[in-house]
């Protein structure tokens, strides 16, 4: 019998069951050696459409594409077995209708090999969701600062400030709850507001500057690892220093090139064949 390796990854109904729990430790990945890095650590690994912005260069998500989120989930699911693989819908694949959502997020599932979909939106995507998760899609919510909306929200600032806006996204994360999410991402808003959501529904919360009150937490992993320095919004805490490091590797290869000490011997391939025969002893024997 061949030998195949054992794929046993934590499931978004063992998601589910965590509200209330230990908190979720949730981070982005878009590679296979970063997913291959977190996948005996974390609890779930999302495929971001924060992707757009932190390894192209975009101004905003809006530009993301379905194939990128392909290729990029398809590549975390390679060097993860473990954790939970979530792919993020990018925007205008979930928008038009249930029908439309449905054939984007089936694509996505079936070319990845991922658990579920992520999708931003409230109320107005309720419809959709319910649809979703009675067809076979797990789906994980995302409301508050929503990336995708940033033209008709004017920018990313934080929300929930007053108690009009701060009722809207109650109602849309219990509206998407109700439809049958497994999870919902709670982005960029007041305390008070993601404890409102947390204790209201019965889903975990996972946030994302919305303070430790949530039931996980997720973050960008270029931005906690020091990818990008120190200059990251408010709420990312950063514990390494991997722009630092990579710096200075790059300082230090120059360095060496110019000096002629890279490649050293070491570094060298030499012929392992024999030499051919010189014509002299080919002719003595
Ligand atoms: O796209 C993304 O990475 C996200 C997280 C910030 C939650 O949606």
């Amino acid at each position: 019998m061949s030998k195949t390796a054992t794929i046993c990854r934590i499931t978004t109904p063992a998601i589910r069951s965590r509200k209330n729990g230990t908190p979720l430790v949730c981070l982005t990945a878009y590679s296979t050696p970063m997913a291959r890095l977190m996948d005996d650590t974390v609890d779930l690994i999302l495929v971001g459409d924060s992707l757009g912005m932190v390894l192209y260069g975009m101004e905003s998500t809006l530009g993301v594409t379905l194939d990128m989120m392909i290729a990029h989930g398809r590549a975390v699911m390679r060097g993860s077995t473990r954790a939970c693989v979530i792919v993020d819908m990018p925007f205008g694949t979930t928008q038009e209708s249930p029908e439309a959502a449905f054939r984007n997020c089936a694509r996505v599932m079936q070319e990845t090999g991922c658990s579920g979909i992520k999708l931003e939106g409230g109320r107005e995507m309720a419809e959709t969701v319910h649809f979703l998760t009675q067809r076979g899609i797990p789906v994980m919510g995302h409301t508050g600062l929503r990336p995708q909306m940033v033209n008709t929200l004017g920018g990313y600032r934080s929300r929930g400030h007053g108690a009009h806006e701060a009722n809207a996204i109650l109602d849309d994360s219990v509206a998407i709850a109700e439809a049958g999410a497994f999870s919902i991402v709670l982005e960029g808003m007041v305390e008070d507001l993601a404890k409102d959501i947390t204790a209201r529904i019965d889903i975990p919360t996972i946030g994302i500057g919305a303070s430790s009150v949530c039931d996980g937490q997720i973050l960008v992993s270029e931005d906690m690892t020091g990818l990008f320095g120190q200059n990251v919004p408010k709420f990312v805490q950063v514990f390494g220093d991997v722009a630092g490091e990579a710096q200075r590797a790059i300082d230090a290869y120059a360095d060496a090139v110019r000096r002629r000490e890279f490649p050293a011997a070491k570094n060298v391939y030499k012929a392992k064949l024999a030499a051919p025969k010189s014509r002299l002893a080919r002719i003595a024997g």
